[in-house]
């Protein structure tokens, strides 16, 4: 078994609070209007439901590892236990995509509500400094500065230690619940329940992008559960903190499977009380209120006449997003971490100080890399690979998990998914659907990175693995 050199300081609600932490984040306030207009109509709600489901199959099963494998690396620890070398090298590739291009976007979805919140103020930065040069239409130099720089910040933060950044992300949780309450129950005020009928609309066509999309009906509401998947990714940061869990067997998995409950439940809410303030319809980007879209929830309020509501979303997503970024980015070092001790990337990555208990020169490139590629790439348009990777790792430790049950019957397991391999096998079956219901273009650009990790994994890997040079 590993041991974990990071320090024990997370208890049962700091656990917690890091799984809220990085799942409630833009996903809520900004995916709902997508979800409706788009796919399910008012049955968003159930499209909530069932993107949680497909969620809590696979929480069960990270939590029976959690148990049993407390340690830094998540669904890579996983499989590096039970299924091998190969597909552990490859679910820690993958893994790459729900964090590290988590974080990036994260990033620049950040530097969005921070702009609102200068315009707020009256302050406009100009679009060279907020603007990727990609994006960018203007002549010279563009970075998006805010972007960078939070990245930095957050950095800052870990490189202290996971004390400190356990207590700010606790402080951060309670304003962003607060917040998602207060949606909610202000916004129920402003329902109108003839929005809600018909609650599953009829199936239509509208179009998305330049393509027409199947929306409403049960396909409708299915192909939605995909487009708002990524409001629920991050839970299974969770599962990357074991090694600083003061109790990781019983307190990682209470912490997974609480955080993404009490999310599931403020999520649901959330879309019933938007769909019920706002005709779904009116969602459409050439109809009427051509922006709603962008900020669903802020907007609702802004037609209810509220618009002092659209001000407390936007500070509760600027400060709420830094959390995300911040237990990202933790995650993202610790899974690092966890392959630099067997030996597949650099060592560089295994290095922990020994007075803040934090990675630090492993932060630090990540940090490098993350701020440097929200700045100056046009990453933002790829944020369905977040899902690509989160999904692919869900099915992973969904097999993995059932694999050791089969193999090891007799190992100690602090908690047990209940009704195995039903559970286990509903779960790949439901992650690989929510896969395949993603753009084409995520699911050819996410396999296309799975394919370079498998040649780097025998150019590079496989020659320095501990497994593979046990002196
Ligand atoms: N679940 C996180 C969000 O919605 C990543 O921002």
């Amino acid at each position: 078994m590993k041991k974990s050199e990071l320090k024990r300081v997370l208890g049962k609600w700091s656990l917690t609070a890091i799984g809220i932490g990085a799942i409630i984040g833009g996903g809520i306030f900004v995916l709902t209007g997508t979800g409706a207009y788009y796919h399910a109509g008012p049955a968003l709600a159930i499209s909530f439901i069932i993107a949680g489901i497909a969620c809590v199959f696979a929480a069960l099963c990270y939590s029976e590892f959690a148990s049993m494998i407390p340690v830094e690396g998540s669904a890579y620890a996983y499989a590096y236990g039970t299924i091998g070398e190969v597909f552990a090298w490859i679910i820690g590739w993958g893994l790459i995509l729900e964090y590290a291009m988590g974080s990036m976007t994260v990033a620049v979805s950040w530097s969005g509500y921070f702009n609102k919140l200068l315009k707020m103020f009256g302050i406009k930065l100009p679009d060279w400094l907020t603007q990727d040069p990609g994006s960018y239409t203007g002549d010279g130099f563009s970075m998006n500065l805010p972007a960078f720089l939070i990245v930095l910040f957050v950095i800052s933060i870990l490189i202290r230690g996971t004390k400190g950044a356990a207590k700010a992300n606790n402080l951060i949780v309670i304003l962003k619940v607060s917040a998602v309450i207060f949606v909610i129950l202000a916004g129920a005020f402003f329902i109108n329940t003839e929005n809600w009928t018909p609650f599953i609309p009829e199936v239509a066509k509208v179009a998305e992008g330049e393509t027409l999309k199947d929306a409403y009906g049960w396909a409708g509401i299915v192909s939605g559960a995909s487009a708002i998947f990524f409001a629920y990714v991050g839970f299974d940061a969770v599962s990357t903190q074991a090694g600083e869990a003061i109790n990781p067997k019983k307190d990682v998995p209470f912490a997974i499977i609480a955080s993404l409950l009490v999310c599931t439940v403020l999520y649901i809410l959330v879309s019933l009380v938007l769909t019920g303030m706002m005709n779904y319809q009116d969602f459409n980007p050439q109809g009427k209120y051509p922006d709603a879209i962008k900020a669903p929830v802020a907007y609702a309020f802004d037609i209810a006449g509220q618009k002092w509501a659209g001000y407390i979303i936007t500070i509760a997503a600027t400060v709420g997003l830094i959390s995300v970024l911040m237990v990202m980015i933790m995650g993202q070092s610790r899974i690092f971490l966890g392959m630099a001790k067997d030996g597949l990337i650099p060592s560089i990555f295994r290095k922990v100080n020994p007075i803040s208990g934090a990675p630090t020169k492993n932060l630090m490139i990540l940090g490098a890399v993350i701020a440097s590629v929200a700045a100056f790439t046009p990453i933002n348009r790829l944020a369905d690979m977040t899902s690509f990777g989160t999904l692919f790792a869900f099915t992973m430790v969904c097999i993995a998990v059932w694999i050791l049950r089969v193999r090891e019957p007799n190992l100690q397991r602090n908690f047990k998914v209940p009704a195995l391999p039903l559970i286990a096998v509903c779960g790949i079956l439901i992650n690989v659907y929510l896969m395949i219901n993603l753009s084409i273009q995520a699911q050819l650009l996410s396999l296309s990175w799975l394919g370079i990790g498998v040649i780097i994994y025998f150019i590079y890997s496989r020659k320095n693995s501990k497994l593979n040079n046990p002196s």
